[in-house]
């Protein structure tokens, strides 16, 4: 689903009194989204301010996803429909500035230059930081500029030191970047590069300032980001129980969660922190992508499908609440009847509370997709809808256990009706319930009437206490004084 980021200019961007539009979409995944936030913070001192719309402005980025065939399909038609605007903008005497960015930039850099010549820059995500400098070198030169390189240095120590401040009550931060696990289907270890880890004070500093900018929840994101092994004050290496111990301690940070993890780096230190630390929310997006020992081994997964269930036995003993989420792929090269029997007993035995399910698609470059026995399409329709089926069914049961139950909602943004907002719960459920604006921003109860596919409504309970009161009102004082 494409997002186009918006958010305040920046600083510097009124400090100059130049207001030069950008426009910036994306594509894929929360990193992505990340990203994009963190171009923006890197323009913003040259004057460039997020609009909504990409007509008319000096400056367009796509932000792209190479992970399955469409997500990169979608990128060129999308330039072809800018190039209009370019041209138009152009005839006008001024310019637009039309970069591409992201994954598909990193593996396509030079089918892009060749196919569509009228884009300026094309940048993989590792050189983002350099943006001023080519926006300067593209706005001198005639032609395509195009940096994919992996530089040496870390383009987190050459973000703005405000990045990211202005996020808001849910907030992303990128712990950890790149893969070394090298699942046989799979573009990231290409795309983003190998693993490397941020300094822990580098994250804890990035965390307060996301709290002190009004965020009272953090995800902490990384392609592999249970792999994380950031240097910790000490000198030593952290995994990310550690890492999580450490943010919990930051006053007014009321929810932590970290997306997306592999299971052979769940640590017990890490499994740990489900039970004792009350910020890490019971939600866990631990993918396996498929249920036959063969076919992991096919993929490289480096476990089996019985060591991915004590895996989840171990956590749920020990946080009996915990949510579990998944991604499955169907119709990997040589996938039978039988293993993909395999894959709805693993789902018949985990019960996710939900989960993505995708078709393999074969990716340039990657060792699959040399790969001789392909499933044909029809049968990984088929195979795709019979899983979908079941995991609705569960996502469906999960949600409607909550009938009846008051959970603590983050209320985070408006509802799609007049008067109504919409928040988290703890387990990711998307919730909403009719409720004053003055209450966007804190953690709520809500007592559950009505379930759906992908939601939960309720009506906030008045005469509760408000679990997250905003900054300098008093603790525990009841909703409705607050309504
Ligand atoms: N085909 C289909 N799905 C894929 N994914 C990654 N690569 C492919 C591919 N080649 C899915 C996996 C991964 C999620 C982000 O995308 O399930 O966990
Ligand atoms: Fe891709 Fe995840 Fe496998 Fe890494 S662990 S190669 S990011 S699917």
């Amino acid at each position: 689903m494409p997002v186009s980021v918006s958010g305040p200019a920046g600083a510097g961007a009124e400090g100059k009194g130049l207001s030069k539009k950008l426009f910036i979409k994306t594509w894929g995944c929360q990193m992505n989204v990340y990203d994009s936030a963190r171009m923006a913070d890197v323009l913003a001192p040259l004057g460039y301010r997020p609009v909504e719309e990409p007509d008319g402005a000096d400056m367009v980025i796509l932000n792209t996803c190479h992970i399955r065939e469409k997500a990169s399909e979608k990128v060129f038609s999308e330039l072809g429909r800018l190039r209009t605007l370019k041209d138009r903008k152009g005839s006008s005497g001024d310019r637009m500035i039309l970069a591409v960015a992201g994954c598909v930039a990193q593996a396509e850099g030079e089918e892009i230059v060749a196919r569509a010549p009228y884009v300026d820059l094309v940048f993989g995500p590792q050189s983002y930081h350099t943006l001023p400098e080519m926006v300067a070198r593209a706005a001198r030169a005639a032609g395509s500029l195009l940096n994919t390189d992996f530089p040496v240095e870390s383009k987190f120590d050459h973000l703005p030191d405000d990045t990211g401040a202005q996020q808001g009550i849910s907030a992303f931060l990128a712990v950890q970047e790149g893969c070394d696990k090298f699942c046989t289907f799979c573009v990231v270890p290409y795309t983003r590069g190998a693993e490397f880890s941020r300094p822990v004070a580098q994250v804890v500093a990035e965390a307060e300032r996301l709290v002190a900018g009004g965020a009272l929840e953090i995800t902490l994101l990384g392609q592999n980001v249970n792999a994380f092994h950031g240097e910790g004050p000490d000198g030593r290496s952290w995994g990310l129980g550690r890492l999580i111990r450490r943010l919990a301690e930051i006053d007014g940070l009321a929810r932590i969660r970290y997306t997306t993890s592999h299971p052979r780096d769940m640590e017990d230190e890490l499994i740990r922190a489900h039970a004792e630390v009350p910020q890490l929310m019971p939600y866990l997006h631990l993918p396996v992508q498929a249920g036959s020992d063969r076919v992991l081994a096919a993929m490289n997964r480096k476990h089996t499908a019985d060591d991915y269930r004590r895996i989840i036995d171990r956590l749920r003993d020990i946080c009996p609440d915990l949510a579990l989420s998944g991604d499955f792929i169907v119709g990997f090269p040589g996938e039978t009847d039988t293993d993909f029997a395999e894959t709805l007993r693993l789902v018949n035995d985990v019960r996710y509370a939900q989960a993505y399910s995708f078709k393999y698609s074969p990716r340039p470059g990657t060792p699959a997709a040399t790969e001789a026995r392909p499933v044909p399409e029809e049968v990984k329709t088929q195979r795709l809808t019979a899983l979908q089926q079941l995991l609705d069914a569960h996502q469906f049961a999960f949600n409607q256990g909550f009938i009846g139950r008051t959970v603590p909602v983050l209320f985070d943004r408006k509802g799609r009706r007049d008067g109504q907002l919409m928040g988290r719960s703890p387990w990711m459920q998307s919730v909403f319930a009719e409720a004053p604006e003055r209450l966007l921003g804190r953690i709520v109860p809500v007592r559950i009437a009505a379930a759906y596919g992908n939601s939960l409504s309720g009506s906030v309970e008045t005469g509760e206490f408000v679990l997250s009161p905003p900054r300098g009102a008093a603790a525990g004082e009841p909703v409705e004084a607050l309504a």
